[in-house]
Protein backbone atom coordinates (compact mmCIF):
# COMPACT_ATOMS: atom_id res chain seq x y z
CA UNK A 1 0.00 0.00 0.00
CA UNK A 2 1.44 3.57 -0.78
CA UNK A 3 2.83 5.55 2.09
CA UNK A 4 1.77 9.09 0.11
CA UNK A 5 -1.39 10.59 1.67
CA UNK A 6 -4.26 11.25 0.05
CA UNK A 7 -4.81 15.30 -0.82
CA UNK A 8 -8.28 16.37 -0.08
CA UNK A 9 -8.52 19.49 -1.51
CA UNK A 10 -11.27 22.13 -0.79
CA UNK A 11 -11.97 25.12 -2.74
CA UNK A 12 -13.66 29.00 -2.39
CA UNK A 13 -16.10 29.45 0.53
CA UNK A 14 -15.61 26.21 1.97
CA UNK A 15 -14.11 27.65 5.44
CA UNK A 16 -17.33 29.30 6.07
CA UNK A 17 -18.52 25.80 6.64
CA UNK A 18 -20.83 25.51 9.69
CA UNK A 19 -22.04 29.69 8.78
CA UNK A 20 -23.07 29.54 5.53
CA UNK A 21 -26.19 28.64 4.56
CA UNK A 22 -26.72 25.80 6.82
CA UNK A 23 -29.55 24.89 5.31
CA UNK A 24 -27.85 23.55 2.06
CA UNK A 25 -24.55 22.92 3.39
CA UNK A 26 -25.25 21.87 7.42
CA UNK A 27 -23.64 22.81 10.54
CA UNK A 28 -20.90 20.64 10.34
CA UNK A 29 -17.62 23.17 10.18
CA UNK A 30 -14.56 22.73 8.07
CA UNK A 31 -12.72 21.39 10.55
CA UNK A 32 -15.56 18.77 11.94
CA UNK A 33 -14.88 17.38 8.18
CA UNK A 34 -11.17 17.31 8.48
CA UNK A 35 -11.48 15.17 11.81
CA UNK A 36 -14.48 13.07 10.45
CA UNK A 37 -12.17 12.56 7.01
CA UNK A 38 -8.82 11.80 8.91
CA UNK A 39 -10.65 9.61 11.04
CA UNK A 40 -12.21 7.29 8.24
CA UNK A 41 -8.96 7.37 6.25
CA UNK A 42 -7.13 5.90 9.83
CA UNK A 43 -9.64 3.38 9.82
CA UNK A 44 -7.73 1.80 6.51
CA UNK A 45 -4.48 2.93 7.99
CA UNK A 46 -4.20 6.02 5.02
CA UNK A 47 -3.01 9.21 5.73
CA UNK A 48 -4.81 12.66 4.12
CA UNK A 49 -3.71 15.77 3.74
CA UNK A 50 -6.77 18.25 4.25
CA UNK A 51 -6.52 22.05 2.42
CA UNK A 52 -8.45 24.73 1.63
CA UNK A 53 -8.01 28.11 -0.70
CA UNK A 54 -10.46 30.41 -1.76
CA UNK A 55 -7.89 30.82 -4.58
CA UNK A 56 -8.05 29.00 -7.85
CA UNK A 57 -4.16 29.11 -8.87
CA UNK A 58 -3.77 27.92 -5.15
CA UNK A 59 -5.39 24.80 -5.78
CA UNK A 60 -3.96 24.19 -8.76
CA UNK A 61 -0.76 24.21 -7.83
CA UNK A 62 -1.49 22.07 -4.57
CA UNK A 63 -2.85 19.33 -7.46
CA UNK A 64 0.18 19.47 -9.11
CA UNK A 65 2.13 18.98 -6.18
CA UNK A 66 -0.13 15.82 -6.26
CA UNK A 67 1.11 14.28 -8.71
CA UNK A 68 4.32 13.46 -6.44
CA UNK A 69 3.14 13.50 -3.45
CA UNK A 70 0.02 11.89 -3.13
CA UNK A 71 -1.50 8.61 -3.86
CA UNK A 72 -4.85 10.05 -4.78
CA UNK A 73 -7.12 13.27 -4.87
CA UNK A 74 -10.58 13.93 -3.19
CA UNK A 75 -11.52 17.28 -4.36
CA UNK A 76 -14.77 19.42 -3.72
CA UNK A 77 -13.76 22.45 -5.37
CA UNK A 78 -16.83 24.52 -4.57
CA UNK A 79 -17.98 27.25 -7.45
CA UNK A 80 -14.77 26.34 -9.48
CA UNK A 81 -16.24 22.80 -9.68
CA UNK A 82 -18.85 24.76 -12.79
CA UNK A 83 -16.20 26.91 -14.06
CA UNK A 84 -12.49 25.98 -13.34
CA UNK A 85 -10.73 24.27 -16.79
CA UNK A 86 -7.70 25.01 -15.18
CA UNK A 87 -8.82 22.55 -12.17
CA UNK A 88 -9.84 20.17 -14.53
CA UNK A 89 -6.48 19.93 -16.55
CA UNK A 90 -4.54 20.09 -13.61
CA UNK A 91 -6.34 16.91 -12.06
CA UNK A 92 -5.99 15.40 -15.96
CA UNK A 93 -2.17 15.86 -15.58
CA UNK A 94 -2.03 14.86 -11.89
CA UNK A 95 -2.57 11.32 -13.54
CA UNK A 96 -4.19 10.13 -9.72
CA UNK A 97 -7.32 8.70 -8.90
CA UNK A 98 -9.55 11.47 -8.41
CA UNK A 99 -13.19 11.18 -6.12
CA UNK A 100 -15.14 14.60 -6.87
CA UNK A 101 -16.96 15.61 -3.69
CA UNK A 102 -19.83 17.79 -2.45
CA UNK A 103 -22.20 18.15 0.61
CA UNK A 104 -25.09 19.39 -1.33
CA UNK A 105 -26.69 17.30 -4.09
CA UNK A 106 -25.74 19.86 -7.18
CA UNK A 107 -28.58 18.09 -8.99
CA UNK A 108 -31.21 19.21 -7.49
CA UNK A 109 -30.19 23.02 -6.89
CA UNK A 110 -29.63 25.63 -9.50
CA UNK A 111 -29.37 24.23 -13.29
CA UNK A 112 -25.77 25.86 -13.18
CA UNK A 113 -24.53 23.41 -10.55
CA UNK A 114 -25.37 20.61 -12.52
CA UNK A 115 -22.61 20.67 -14.76
CA UNK A 116 -19.10 19.73 -13.00
CA UNK A 117 -15.96 20.35 -15.26
CA UNK A 118 -13.93 17.78 -12.56
CA UNK A 119 -16.34 15.30 -13.23
CA UNK A 120 -14.62 14.10 -16.73
CA UNK A 121 -10.87 13.64 -14.74
CA UNK A 122 -12.80 11.93 -11.81
CA UNK A 123 -12.72 8.03 -10.86
CA UNK A 124 -16.49 8.38 -9.46
CA UNK A 125 -18.27 11.74 -7.44
CA UNK A 126 -20.38 11.78 -4.46
CA UNK A 127 -22.80 14.38 -3.60
CA UNK A 128 -25.36 14.98 -1.50
CA UNK A 129 -24.37 13.43 1.79
CA UNK A 130 -22.75 16.47 3.53
CA UNK A 131 -19.36 16.04 5.65
CA UNK A 132 -20.42 12.05 5.21
CA UNK A 133 -19.73 12.74 1.35
CA UNK A 134 -16.28 12.65 1.85
CA UNK A 135 -16.01 9.59 4.52
CA UNK A 136 -18.04 7.92 1.71
CA UNK A 137 -14.92 9.14 -1.16
CA UNK A 138 -11.98 7.69 1.46
CA UNK A 139 -14.21 4.56 1.70
CA UNK A 140 -14.57 4.15 -2.45
CA UNK A 141 -10.86 4.91 -2.78
CA UNK A 142 -9.73 2.83 0.32
CA UNK A 143 -10.77 -0.28 -1.81
CA UNK A 144 -9.32 1.39 -5.03
CA UNK A 145 -6.00 1.52 -3.24
CA UNK A 146 -6.58 -1.86 -1.89
CA UNK A 147 -6.05 -0.41 1.99
CA UNK A 148 -7.24 -3.03 4.18
CA UNK A 149 -9.63 -1.98 7.30
CA UNK A 150 -7.55 -1.83 10.38
C1 LIG B 1 -20.50 22.66 -3.26
C2 LIG B 1 -21.55 22.91 -4.35
C3 LIG B 1 -21.14 24.07 -5.22
O1 LIG B 1 -22.12 24.31 -6.21
C4 LIG B 1 -20.97 25.33 -4.39
O2 LIG B 1 -20.52 26.39 -5.20
C5 LIG B 1 -20.08 25.13 -3.23
C6 LIG B 1 -20.21 23.90 -2.45
C7 LIG B 1 -20.96 21.56 -2.27
O3 LIG B 1 -20.11 21.05 -1.55
O4 LIG B 1 -22.16 21.24 -2.19
O5 LIG B 1 -19.32 26.01 -2.85
O6 LIG B 1 -19.31 22.21 -3.88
Amino acid sequence: MSKKPIYVLNGPNLNLLGKREPEIYGHATLDDARERTQARAKLYGLEIEFRQSNTEGEIVGWIQEAHAKACALVINAGAYTHTSVAILDAVLAADIPCVEVHLSNIFCREEFRRHSYISAASVGVICGFGVKSYELAIEALAERLNAVEK
